[in-house]
Formats: structure tokens, C-alpha cells, sequence
């Protein structure tokens, strides 16, 4: 039996593990155990999702929770450390995204010469002062399997200079999580709960420190969405990192916009599907956006998934609050893109890499 560690740690991490871990049960020499770093704690951000995607209760839950940058990544560090010298027997680590839970295992997987495995490997914003970034460069340049989701985070890597033979395109496992719950989100019909019918809503999203800690970009954000509530409702599920920035900048209220809690995956899900439009700054979300054909505007100078935009539905606006507007103008008032989809967005990512898995580490 080889066992291996599958490190979950942050809200975007649930849905990118929850088809590999299913599609594993197919290896019987394989012994996947669940490991939550407890980056994201709450009902909200973290249990919730357990619950909806149907993900295993953790076998161990390391409750780092919030801090500075350093001190998060250090106690994570630290924790998945000690589990390490409790499972010795563990062959491989295996790590999703780039929050700083799948940095921190990496770098602890790979200083004890247990092999690394990276999901979501080579994508690039060629944005260093983001910390995912850094997340990604670091987790990259020490993992054994690279997993990647499109042929353009492949040339990210060979430009790196990294060896072709640990890389696999195997697809998206978060548009494999879409796919199987879409159905289920469609049933539970949360647009009409919130009083919304297709097509007639905005969805806003944004968590970015670049969006969220500057007091005037914030201001000039509400401002913006204020504009454009006079054209089109406005649906906002608040970031807890967002809602105290603007708890403390206390922003003029619109008729026309509605704060929320954050939402579970299927009721996201449900408010994506039937929306006129999203604005973001996730980079999931441009992913999920994509896969269901509806309109992306992504408030960022740039994105690590590219091909949201040649192969999506996704727009970048650049970090301009004032490029709201116009684009929401044009977006409602233009012909609506295409829906494309790029290639092995399938649902079936989960299961290529669990092969890729089963033949590396219990050869076939
Ligand atoms: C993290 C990830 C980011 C990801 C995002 C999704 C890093 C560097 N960033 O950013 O890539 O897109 O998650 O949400 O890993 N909080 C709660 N409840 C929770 C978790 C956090 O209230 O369960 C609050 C904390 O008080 C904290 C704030 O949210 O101050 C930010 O949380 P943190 O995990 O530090 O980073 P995120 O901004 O969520």
C-alpha cells in the first residue's frame, strides 16, 4: 500500500481535491488520507463545502487558521512537520492551487525527500508581488508531478526549464467538481430564493488585497458597482476579508445591491449559472465562468489563466476601478460572446490523475 497525503487547505482547494480523492478509490494499493491545514475555518469558508461535495471528514485537521503571511506559512510548516514524523510510511504528498497551505506542505514534503505532487501546476501572472505567485514558482520548483490544467501553463514550465517527462496535462479537476454538481445547484434554484431570474443579475466577487486593502481603491470600486446597480441588479457574497474592509470604510448602501454572506458551492454555483455577467478578481471563478459560458469581467492587471480569455469567456479590465463601467456597458449592450471551452475541461481530470498516480507510485 502506498500512502499518500493529500493536503487541502483554503476554500478553493475543496472542489480541485474532491474528484481525486473519488476517482482514487478506483486503486485499491493507493491509501489517499485527507489532510486539512485548517488555512479556512469557518462554517462559511470551509465546512460548508465538505458537506456539499461530499469530501471525507479530514483525517487530520491541523488548525493553523488566519495570521501574517510568514507566521501562517511558519505554523503550517511546522504542524505538517510533525504529522511527517507520525506517517513515515507516506510516499508522496500531493498539493492543489496556490494558497499558502500547498506551499508550506510542498517545501516540508520535499526537505524530508518525500516526493511532491502539484495540481494546478504552471500557471504564471508574472505577478510577484501576489502572494499566490510566489506560491506557485515555489511549489512548482520543488515538486516531482506536475499536474497541469492547459497546454499553456506547459509552456510556462518548459520555459522554466523544467523536465517534460513529470509533466501531464490532465485537465481541470475544478470544472470535474462543476460538472458533477451542476445538476444539484440547478434543483436548488438559489437565484429565485434571492428573488432573481436568469439573466437579470450581476455577480461580484473580490478578495484581491490589490482590490480590498486600499481604502480609495475600495471607495472607487463601491462607486463603480453603485453605477452600475442603476442598470442591472448587483448580487455581492462578501469575502470575510473584504466585508471588514468595507465595514470600516462605511460604503453609501444602493437599492440595487445586495451584500450577502459568503454562499456554499451549490448555491454559488446556482447564482453563477443564471447570471447576466460576473466581476471578479478569483481566479476560479474565471475558470468556473468559462466552463458554464457566462460572461467573465475580471478586475485584475493580469491573470495567471490566460486561457479563460483566448479559450473562455473571460475579459481582463486591468486595476482600473474606472474600467468598470465602460466594460459593463459594452457587455450589456454588445452581442454576448461565444461559449468555448478549452480542452480536457471535461470532468474527467480526477481520473487522469489518479492514473498518473496509480502507475508512479504502485506502477500501473
Ligand atoms: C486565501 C488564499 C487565496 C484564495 C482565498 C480564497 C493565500 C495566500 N491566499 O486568501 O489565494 O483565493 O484564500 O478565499 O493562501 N477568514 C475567516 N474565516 C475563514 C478564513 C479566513 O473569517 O474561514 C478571514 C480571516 O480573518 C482573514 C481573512 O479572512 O483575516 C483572510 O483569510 P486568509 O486565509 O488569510 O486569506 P484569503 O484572503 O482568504
Amino acid at each position: 500500500m502506498a500512502e499518500l497525503l493529500c493536503v487541502v487547505g483554503a476554500r478553493p482547494n475543496f472542489m480541485k481535491m474532491a474528484p481525486i480523492l473519488d476517482a482514487l478509490r478506483a486503486y485499491p494499493k493507493l491509501r489517499p488520507l485527507l489532510i486539512h491545514t485548517g488555512q479556512h475555518y469557518d462554517e462559511a469558508m470551509s465546512r460548508v463545502f465538505f458537506t456539499e461535495l461530499g469530501l471525507p471528514t479530514p483525517d487530520r485537521n491541523l488548525e493553523i487558521g488566519s495570521d501574517t503571511h510568514a507566521r501562517q506559512t511558519a505554523r503550517i510548516m511546522e504542524a505538517f512537520d510533525t504529522l511527517l514524523d507520525e506517517r513515515k510510511d507516506a510516499r508522496l504528498v500531493l498539493v492543489v492551487g496556490d494558497v499558502n497551505s500547498t506551499m508550506a506542505c510542498a517545501l516540508v514534503a520535499v526537505k524530508r525527500n518525500v516526493e511532491v505532487a502539484h495540481v494546478e501546476a504552471g500557471l504564471r501572472s508574472r505577478d510577484r508581488g501576489m502572494p499566490e505567485e510566489i506560491n506557485r514558482l515555489v511549489t512548482d520548483a520543488v515538486s516531482n508531478l506536475l499536474f497541469a490544467t492547459s497546454a499553456d501553463a506547459i509552456d510556462n514550465l518548459r520555459a522554466e526549464g523544467v523536465d517534460p517527462s513529470i509533466i501531464h496535462l490532465v485537465g481541470n479537476p475544478m470544472i470535474d467538481t462543476l460538472r458533477r454538481h451542476l445538476e444539484a445547484a440547478r434543483k436548488r434554484n438559489a437565484p429565485a430564493e434571492l428573488g432573481y431570474s436568469r439573466g437579470t443579475y450581476a455577480v461580484v466577487t473580490l478578495h484581491r488585497p490589490s482590490n480590498v486593502d486600499d481604502a480609495d481603491g475600495l471607495h472607487r470600486i463601491w462607486n463603480a458597482l453603485r453605477t452600475v446597480a442603476d442598470r442591472i441588479s448587483v448580487f455581492f457574497p462578501v469575502h470575510p476579508r473584504t466585508r471588514s474592509r468595507m465595514e470600516a470604510l462605511g460604503l453609501a448602501a444602493h437599492p440595487n445591491i445586495r451584500l450577502s454572506a459568503p454562499l456554499g458551492y451549490l448555491d454559488f454555483l446556482g447564482v453563477m449559472d443564471q447570471a447576466r455577467f460576473l466581476l471578479t478578481d478569483s481566479g476560479g471563478i474565471q475558470e468556473e465562468t468559462t466552463a458554464l459560458g457566462v460572461p467573465c469581467l475580471t478586475l485584475r492587471a493580469n491573470t495567471e489563466r490566460p486561457v479563460t480569455i483566448s479559450e473562455g469567456t473571460n475579459r481582463l479590465l486591468g486595476s482600473s476601478p474606472e474600467s468598470v463601467v465602460p466594460a459593463v456597458n459594452a457587455l450589456l449592450d454588445g452581442p454576448a460572446p461565444a461559449p468555448r471551452c478549452p480542452a480536457l475541461w471535461d470532468g474527467k481530470a480526477g481520473e487522469r490523475i489518479a492514473a498518473v498516480l496509480s502507475r508512479h507510485l504502485a506502477g500501473g
